[in-house]
């Protein structure tokens, strides 16, 4: 219990929310979590649903219905096939990666997570023994991940490979070239599945298309889970809803894990995600649109101060700038900012400001600031971190 912290975003979140219950205005772009409604016809679905009786013990793996939806939406988007008994549903993305870890992550075994990563991948490997193993996406190459330095760091010992892309931390995106080279890596070592998760897959930007792996490597597809979720694309993180298409072996482990912990999801989020993967794609277009301006915003003022650097990410609603220049220097309320952790605090305790520092996405000194959230907040947010930085001495 000890290894297993609590992650860093719900920390700082916490934090934030003790400052405002002080009667503090704290402008948060800690979280990770759309600010726009879930979409009326998805609502109204779900009361639908709710009125039809559909309020009963739903099947563990998810509804027929819903995954028939994930059907459709696999072969429609991703160009992916997949059987009813290659399907799953669960209470979130998050608990996708609980039970497939859950069900194959012996003592010693290694998981090779791309660093910066999101906070959740090492937690739940190292909760049942196994060993996250660190490779480096560099800003230098846009926080891809090579190659080259993949398969340096596979060993005998490696079980799985953690791809995310669209980045949470960093807005990275992937391209069918790296893809190709990392399923070309992976044929060499055909004891290695890959764990994809697509959960920001609708959210790039600059005309890019999203490409998952086991399209790219149809060869390679039966060792890989690709992993979505409605929580980001469809603004229903409060309906917990995430699903998986994998190897009918794997699925089948998965839901008997989760019938011994959670059962099946909530009828009423089964009957609305339906909606949501089947309805009109105009609305998570518009969304966005909305996040595609504010990311091209924040980076210009944030690229306003001289001592931090901001790469233009391509995809998700993240960015990520450096923060090298300001450490070692003292904040305008007498605080020294010796790591990204400290200028976080900092920051939140003097400007109210709440971001995540870099280092518990394991690479710092960086920040991450979400943009999904009012461009009156990202305007004044941006305003009091230039006010920060230009405090330091
Ligand atoms: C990269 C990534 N994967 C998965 C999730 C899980 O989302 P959910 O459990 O809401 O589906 C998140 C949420 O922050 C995420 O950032």
């Amino acid at each position: 219990m000890d290894r297993l912290e609590t992650p860093a975003t719900i920390a700082m979140a916490q934090r934030a929310r003790a400052l405002k219950a002080r009667g503090e205005q704290v402008l948060s772009l800690a979280l990770g979590e759309p600010d726009f409604p879930t979409p009326a016809g998805v609502i109204e679905a779900a009361h639908r649903a709710a009125l039809d009786g559909q309020t009963k013990y739903p099947p563990v793996e998810g509804t027929p219905a819903l995954k028939a939806a994930i059907i459709r939406k696999f072969a429609r988007e991703n160009g992916l096939a997949y059987e009813p008994s290659e399907v799953m549903v669960s209470n979130g993305g998050k608990q996708v990666i609980f039970n497939a870890f859950m069900a194959t992550v012996n003592p010693g075994d290694e998981v090779i997570v791309p660093r910066p990563y999101w906070v959740s991948y090492p937690l739940i490997i190292s909760l049942f023994g196994g060993v996250p193993v660190f490779v480096d996406c560099p800003e230098e190459s846009g926080f891809r991940l090579d190659a080259a330095v993949l398969e340096a760091a596979i060993t005998p010992r490696t079980k799985w490979l953690v791809l995310n892309f669209p980045n949470n931390p960093t807005g990275a995106t992937t391209t069918r070239a790296d893809l190709e080279a990392i399923a070309e890596v992976l044929r060499r070592h055909p004891r290695v599945h890959v764990l994809s998760d697509e959960i920001y897959e609708h959210l790039v930007y600059d005309g890019q298309a999203h490409v998952s792996i086991a399209q790219v490597a149809p060869d390679l597809k039966s060792r890989v889970l690709t992993l979505n979720g409605v929580s980001k694309a469809y603004a229903m993180t409060g309906w917990r809803v995430g699903y998986v298409g994998g190897p009918a072996g794997l699925i089948r482990a998965m839901a008997s894990i989760q019938s011994s912990s959670t059962s099946g999801i909530c009828s009423i989020s089964q009957a609305a995600s339906v909606a949501a993967l089947d309805g009109p794609s105009g609305v998570v277009e518009v969304m966005r649109e909305t996040y595609d301006r504010r990311r091209r915003m924040v980076v210009g003022a944030l690229r306003q101060i001289p001592q931090l650097t901001c790469a233009m990410p391509l995809g998700a609603f993240y960015v990520y700038p450096g923060i090298a220049a300001c450490i070692g220097r003292t904040s305008a309320g007498g605080r020294l900012i010796g790591t990204d952790e400290d200028f976080a605090i900092a920051l939140l305790e003097e400007q109210h400001v709440a971001v995540v520092h870099g280092s518990a996405f394991g690479k710092g000194p960086y920040l991450r600031l979400s943009y999904a959230t009012s461009d009156e907040i990202l305007v004044d947010a941006c305003g009091r971190i230039a006010m920060f930085v230009a405090g330091l001495t």
